[in-house]
This record gives structure tokens, C-alpha cells and sequence, in this order.
């Protein structure tokens, strides 16, 4: 038999999604555990699902400006399924991958668990408790109303996937394959597996273990077998190594992935059979040469991620996840940071397959509070235990170079802080040796102690002044290994702009949190505070430039990881705003001006940007000043077919024109040795008078999961997106799809997400249609008062 076709008594292990039909309860529902509980007017769900995404942000909500405003409280889940009599002797197991927050499971009335973590993933044994062909309920309750309990949204629910396995009570344990590749050059690979095999039968078994190794296109390269006795409800960790010829290397430009097959057989039956994808890739971090992936010196060009992704919130569709990297890939971005907490596994999987190095963080608080409902009120009892699961859980992911045990903890700089971290860090090093520890640090100055000295890897938060010292971090601390986890801050609107007078680093006081007067002169008028968006030589390209120019000059340095790559919601600077908008690209996913200056130091292929749009009525003759972003040579402007000059990109990372305002096409034009290889422009809008729709993708799965983006424009008589137009735009979806969100990037526009209308906000806004399971096109109308509408179709195939 082929280790690729199926093992031929077909399926000995069972992995469902259970994602579907369950019932919802925003609030408590006292007794909802039992099984005859009637929950007949609960709703319907499918999960991924956040309540509070579903809510209204209001300033009376207790998760307060850290959460967004948003609802929480208490909600239940319940499901009913019933087992066929085919499971009689198997073990059957549900996995949550992430319940926020305080959950507690139970199967036909008995209690299974409660875990106060909202992002470990977790399992529980049901097969004690199962009605075997018959009915069963499965009941979750999750208890968010303690708050606030984050620093951010959290969203409140089941907010990721659940399974349901079902095995022979001989099998391979949870998490229970560990692959790591000790020894690798381009002639060969050694793949070191630890394959843990529970027996849960009441007699010795011996059981042989057979592991094979797939390469990327599906066809065996390596195999180990071994026999062994397992005693009665006992488990044996077999130990196996494969050799594995001329590897294709993981990486960010090739993420090759290969599998290990795992069948498990007692007698010559097969009883477990599963795959495991792993990357094979050497990654060593350097206190001279900065990080080394395969051998060659890699520059970590990264971003710090929260979990939400805008109006879905936490219950985010894989979808949505491959949107956000395949945007990221387009700037150059080759790493995430997942602050401050462990990411859904779809994300990994995703990263490992698209080609994304990962910093996996565990926590945001240890013992000391950041927010008075944190993780703190549980560290100690739980630490150890989610720590263990986090590492076990995401350990055989190519993607994850890192592991992060946390973000500028209160307690670094004092000797129990360092000693906590001490514990952490070795129980790290005891589950998984191969990977070194790091932490986002800050508040260092003038510390006697700092737990930078218990780490693998030391990351330097910029929010304490830290950004521009790292020459001598390197030079007091010549083994140390650094980078930068959280530079540079800057807040930014879409499609906003002020002008501000010119500010110098020197005149940030060398931070670079500072924000300009908002009482500068403006040479395109008020803006409402909230909006903040800056160019010309203000603070937002000065703290991009300064931090990617220290980052980029030091080899010791591994990389740096911005905060933050897309906006989030919470953490905000206070009602109206339920974000702060630090994201270089905003909560629907569209390119704020930043991203250009980032894709023009990150990318090869030749491209140019110009700020800002070129719509100013009533603003003629007055000099607006106009930057571009390009990786060419030189860019050369001109407004209406006039050049206004070239100028060489060289060391500045920017260009600057002074332009009086003319309506009409301002267009940039970048090149290489004198050839022109990358153009954009910006043409003056009319008014409003219809509406452009675009998708991120024409064809999606029908499987009730997959998603398609729709990108909304409200345009001009000749196509041009009109910049300041805030019309209301109504869906309408028709065929096998549903609207699950609509936005339009603006921090203080409060309507709910889950309308079929939103205002656009600078020109644009999104709607994101999921497929309902049935194949069929699926149809979005847009409608606007006073302007042309659209229609857009997908594809929802199988
Ligand atoms: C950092 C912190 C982040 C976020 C950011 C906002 O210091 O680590 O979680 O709060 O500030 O500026």
C-alpha cells in the first residue's frame, strides 16, 4: 500500500468539524447544562461566533474604551447530535481552538471542564458520558461580563473552530506527534519524531507505529517502523528518526511542506491513521548576524497582529485570515507577532502554507495587573497549564520561529518578575528545545534587574524610548540577540489628511510618541481630532523611516515588527473611537499611505506611491504638499502633464513636492537608470455619481465557511473614486451566500456591523459575503441614494 492512499480499513479516526447548528443564548440561562433543557427559542448558530461583534458599541458598556465599547456578558452554547451506534468502543473527544473566555463544557449534564484562558485551545474526553446510538447535548457556557480583562477586544463566544474526533481506544494522544528536523543540509534532512500512543483497553497491546514522510507533492521519502508493547491503559512515546533526501527547504519565498503520516496497527489492523504537515528549515538567531533561516541571514520585516479582524470580530472565517496575509505578502511583510496571546491554529496553518515566520506570544499580564480582570487574576493557578498546551499545540508549525512569553510584563524589571520568567522560560525550553524564547521588553533604563537576561532572543518594545538605542544594547550586550517587537507607533486615518509643520526627530525629543499639535496649521482644513493622519514631514513617516533606517543598517539586528499591521478594535483613546487607529492598513483591510512607504522598502518589483488624494475644491493655489514612496531610482512629478522635477529617492526613503493645487491628473512616475518602470496618479473626482465593486476572489467554496470580500467605491462620472464621499450604501445579497459584515474603516462611525448599509468613508467601503453551503452564484447589489448602483457576482462551487 501506498502511505499516500488511504490506510484500507478506511477511516480508524474520525475528525469532524462541529462548527455547525448550534443553539445561542446571549445571557445566562440557568440549568441550559441539563439535557432536556428547552432551548427551543434559542437562535441558531454556526461558529466561529462572537456576540459582541454582533452588538452595539455604546459608552456605557463596562469593556470601556479597552474593548471598544463593545457588549460582553454571559452567553450559552448548546448542540444536540446524536451518536451512531457505530462509536460503541470508541473514544470520542471535542476540541475547542478558542472560547472567550471562562468556559465551561458539559456532555449530557456532567461537567467536563472550565478554562478561564480565551485563547489555548482545548479538548475533552467525552466517551465516559456518551449516549451511544442515541441523543446527546453538548452545553458551553462563557462568562465575559468581568471586565474590562483586556487591554483590547476581545470579542465574547466560541469564537473559533470546534471538531469532534472520534478513535479507537488505541491511538495516537492530543498533540501527541512532535516533529522536529535536528539535522539539515541540502543532501539530506533528519526528521526526529516523539509519537505518544495511548492504549485504552484493558490489556497489553503491542503496537507497531509506522511513520512516514510525505514530501510536497503527496509521494513517501522516508519511513520508521516499530513495535512495541503497550500495557493496559497505559501510553508509550515511540521515538523514530527518518532520513529524508535533498529536502525542499521551508521559507517565506517557498513554504514547501511536507507530512508525516502516522498509522498505528495492532495485530495488522490498522487502528489510527493521521497526517501532520511540518516544514523542514534551520532558523538560528545571531547576536552578530541576526537571524539565519537555512543559513542565509533574513531580515524579519514584521508586523504585531491582534486577533479581530474588524466587523467579524473574533469569529474570523479562514478567509478573512488568507486575505489579510496574501495583503501583508503584497507590502513585503514576511513575519507576524501575534500580540499579546496565542493565535487560532488557522492562522498557523495558513502562515505555514503562504509562507509567514510567526512569533507566537503566550501573554499579555503575568502576576501584575495590567487591566483589573486579566490574566493575572489566574497566572498562577493556570500558567503552567495553558502554557503547556500553547507550546504542544503549536509546535510542529514551520512558520513559528519564536516563542514570545510576553509583552512588556509590569513585573520585568524586579527580581521576582525575572525569576518568573526564569520558570517560563525553562518550561519552554523542557517542551520545546528547538526554538528560543523571547519577550517584547521595555522599561529598562535604569533597572538593576531585567528579565532580557533570562531570554534566547531579546525584542525591544519602542514604546519606552528604546527604538533608536540599539547600537548600544548591542554594544553593553555584545551576545545578546536583538530586534525590535513593537516599533514604530503612529496613528493614521484612511484617505485623511492634515498638513503639520515640519517636524524633525530632534523636535520628538528623540521618542517617538509624541504627536503633533493638532492646533498646527492645516493647510486642508479642520478635521475632527480622531482622524489623525499626518504627512508631509510629520511624525508618521519620520518614526517609519528613523525605526526601518536603524533596523535595516545593523546585521545584528533580526528585524523589526511594527505596531500594528491592520487596525483592531479596542484599546481606544476614548469615546467617540472604538479603535486606535496604529494600523498601517485600516479595519477593512485598505491601505493607509504607510503601507507604500513599508512596500517600497520591502519589495523588489518597481513601484510608486503618491500622497495625498488630489481632490481639494475650493483649495486652488494653495501648496499641498505631495510625497511619494518608490524602491526606484528617482521619481519624477507631474500635475497635468507638467513635470514639477525629479528627484532621487537615494537615502531619504521619501520625496517631497510643495504643489499649489490645480485639480486635474497629478502623476508620479519612478525610474531605473533613466527607464521608466513604475507610474501611479491621482485624478481630481467629480461628484459622486455611481458605484465600483471589485472582489478579492471570483470563485468560493460552497461550504458555508468560505468568503469573498467586496471592495465598494463610490466613483465619479468617469470612474474615479471620489475621496470624500460619505454616501450610505444598501446590500442585497441573492443566491447561496449571507452578508456577515459590513465597514468602512472609520474609528468613529458607530452603526452595527452586522446591517445590510454602511456609509462609505473616504470613497470606500466593504462587504464581506459568506457562502451558505449550497453551490449557485451568488449575487451582491449596491444602492445608494442619487447614484448608479451595482451588482457583482462569485461563483460558489465545490
Ligand atoms: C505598546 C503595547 C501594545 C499597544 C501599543 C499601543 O506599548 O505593547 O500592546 O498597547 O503600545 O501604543
Amino acid at each position: 500500500m501506498s502511505p499516500s492512499q488511504k490506510p484500507a480499513d478506511q477511516t480508524p479516526r474520525e475528525r469532524t468539524n462541529f462548527d455547525g447548528g448550534w443553539a445561542f443564548f446571549p445571557g445566562d440561562a440557568g440549568g441550559a447544562e441539563a439535557p432536556d433543557f428547552d432551548d427551543a427559542d434559542w437562535r441558531e448558530v454556526d461558529l466561529p461566533h462572537d456576540w459582541s461583534i454582533e452588538g452595539t458599541v455604546s459608552e456605557a458598556n463596562p469593556s470601556g474604551a479597552k474593548g471598544g465599547y463593545f457588549p460582553c456578558g454571559v452567553g450559552w452554547y448548546r448542540k444536540r447530535f446524536d451518536a451512531p451506534a457505530a462509536w460503541d468502543g470508541k473514544k470520542l473527544f471535542v476540541e475547542f481552538d478558542g472560547v472567550f473566555c471562562n468556559s465551561d463544557v458539559w456532555i449530557n449534564g456532567h461537567h467536563l471542564g472550565h478554562r478561564p484562558n480565551g485563547y489555548v485551545s482545548f479538548q475533552h474526553d467525552l466517551t465516559e458520558h456518551l449516549n451511544v446510538d442515541g441523543a446527546n447535548v453538548l452545553a458551553v457556557r462563557v462568562d465575559n461580563s468581568r471586565q474590562p480583562n483586556s487591554r483590547w477586544y476581545t470579542g465574547s463566544g466560541i469564537y473559533r473552530h470546534v471538531r469532534l474526533t472520534v478513535t479507537h481506544p488505541v491511538y495516537a494522544a492530543h498533540w501527541g506527534v512532535c516533529i522536529t528536523t535536528p539535522e539539515v543540509s541540502p543532501e539530506a534532512a533528519t526528521v526526529a519524531v516523539r509519537t505518544t500512543i495511548r492504549n485504552e483497553t484493558s490489556s497489553a497491546k503491542v503496537i507497531e507505529l509506522r511513520s512516514t514522510v510525505l514530501d510536497p507533492t503527496g509521494q513517501p521519502v522516508g519511513a520508521a517502523t516499530e513495535r512495541r508493547e503497550i500495557p493496559p491503559n497505559g501510553e508509550h512515546t515511540y521515538e523514530q528518526t527518518i532520513e529524508v533526501p535533498r529536502p525542499a527547504l521551508w521559507s517565506p519565498e517557498m513554504p514547501s511542506l511536507y507530512a508525516l503520516r502516522s498509522e498505528v496497527t495492532d495485530g495488522g489492523t490498522t487502528v489510527d491513521a493521521q497526517d501532520t504537515c511540518f516544514g523542514i528549515r534551520v532558523v538560528l538567531f545571531d547576536a552578530a548576524r541576526g537571524m539565519l533561516l537555512n543559513g542565509w541571514p533574513v531580515k524579519m520585516k514584521g508586523v504585531c497582529e491582534h486577533h479581530d479582524a474588524g466587523c467579524v470580530g473574533a469569529a474570523v472565517p479562514d478567509a478573512v485570515l488568507a486575505r489579510r496575509l496574501r495583503i501583508l505578502k503584497r507590502m513585503g511583510c514576511n513575519a507576524i507577532r501575534t500580540a499579546h496571546n496565542p493565535p487560532s491554529p488557522a492562522l498557523l496553518d495558513l502562515c505555514d502554507r503562504m509562507g509567514m515566520l510567526v512569533i507566537d506570544e503566550g501573554f499579555d499580564e503575568w502576576k501584575v495587573a495590567k487591566t483589573p480582570h486579566g490574566y493575572s487574576t489566574v497566572f498562577e493557578k493556570w500558567w503552567h497549564r495553558d502554557l503547556t498546551d500553547w507550546i504542544l499545540r503549536d509546535r510542529n508549525h514551520p512558520c513559528v520561529v519564536l516563542w514570545s512569553i510576553g509583552n512588556e510584563i509590569r513585573e520585568q524589571c524586579d527580581s521576582a518578575g525575572v525569576e518568573t520568567g526564569r520558570k517560563i522560560v525553562d518550561a519552554i525550553h523542557r517542551l520545546e528545545p528547538t526554538r528560543p524564547v523571547t519577550c517584547g521588553l521595555n522599561w529598562h533604563a535604569d533597572a538593576d534587574t531585567w528579565i532580557a537576561e533570562v531570554l534566547d532572543v531579546v525584542g525591544i518594545n519602542g514604546g519606552g524610548g528604546g527604538c533608536f538605542q540599539y547600537e548600544n544594547y548591542h554594544r553593553d550586550n555584545p551576545t545578546w540577540k536583538l530586534y525590535a517587537s513593537e516599533v514604530p507607533h503612529t496613528l493614521q486615518t484612511r484617505g485623511v489628511y492634515q498638513t503639520v509643520t515640519h517636524y524633525r526627530n530632534e523636535d520628538l525629543g528623540g521618542g517617538i510618541l509624541k504627536t503633533p499639535s493638532l492646533a498646527e496649521p492645516e493647510a486642508l482644513g479642520q478635521i475632527h481630532p480622531r482622524y489623525r493622519s499626518a504627512y508631509d514631514n510629520a511624525y508618521v513617516r519620520i518614526n517609519c523611516r528613523d525605526s526601518w533606517a536603524q533596523t535595516s543598517k545593523h546585521d545584528f539586528f533580526a528585524g523589526e515588527f511594527r505596531w500594528s499591521g491592520f487596525d483592531y478594535l479596542g484599546e481606544s483613546l476614548g469615546w467617540p473611537c472604538k479603535n486606535w487607529n496604529f494600523g498601517i492598513i485600516d479595519l477593512c483591510g485598505f491601505p493607509k499611505d504607510s503601507y507604500y512607504f513599508y512596500q517600497s522598502r520591502w519589495t523588489p518589483r518597481p513601484m510608486v506611491h503618491i500622497l495625498p488624494h488630489w481632490t481639494w475644491p475650493g483649495k486652488e493655489g494653495t501648496a499641498i504638499p505631495v510625497v511619494a514612496y518608490s524602491n526606484c531610482e528617482q521619481v519624477e512629478l507631474f500635475l497635468n502633464g507638467t513635470s514639477l522635477g525629479r528627484k532621487a529617492t537615494a537615502d531619504r526613503m521619501d520625496l517631497t513636492w510643495h504643489v499649489p493645487y490645480a485639480p486635474g491628473i497629478l502623476k508620479a512616475v519612478g525610474s531605473v537608470d533613466g527607464q521608466a518602470v513604475a507610474a501611479t496618479e491621482r485624478v481630481t473626482a467629480g461628484d459622486p455619481a455611481g458605484i465600483a465593486l471589485s472582489v478579492d476572489r471570483e470563485t468560493i467554496d460552497a461550504d458555508g465557511a468560505d468568503a469573498v470580500h467586496v471592495q465598494v467605491e463610490i466613483v465619479d462620472a468617469g470612474g474615479h473614486v471620489a475621496p470624500h464621499a460619505d454616501d450610505r450604501v444598501h446590500f442585497t445579497v441573492t443566491g447561496p451566500g449571507r452578508l456577515i459584515g459590513v465597514d468602512n474603516g472609520d474609528p468613529i462611525d458607530h452603526d452595527n456591523y452586522k446591517l445590510d448599509h454602511r456609509k462609505a468613508f473616504s470613497g470606500m467601503c466593504l462587504a464581506i459575503v459568506q457562502s451558505t453551503g449550497q453551490p449557485g452564484t451568488i449575487r451582491l447589489a449596491a444602492a445608494a441614494e442619487g447614484l448608479a448602483s451595482a451588482e457583482i457576482a462569485v461563483a460558489a462551487g465545490r
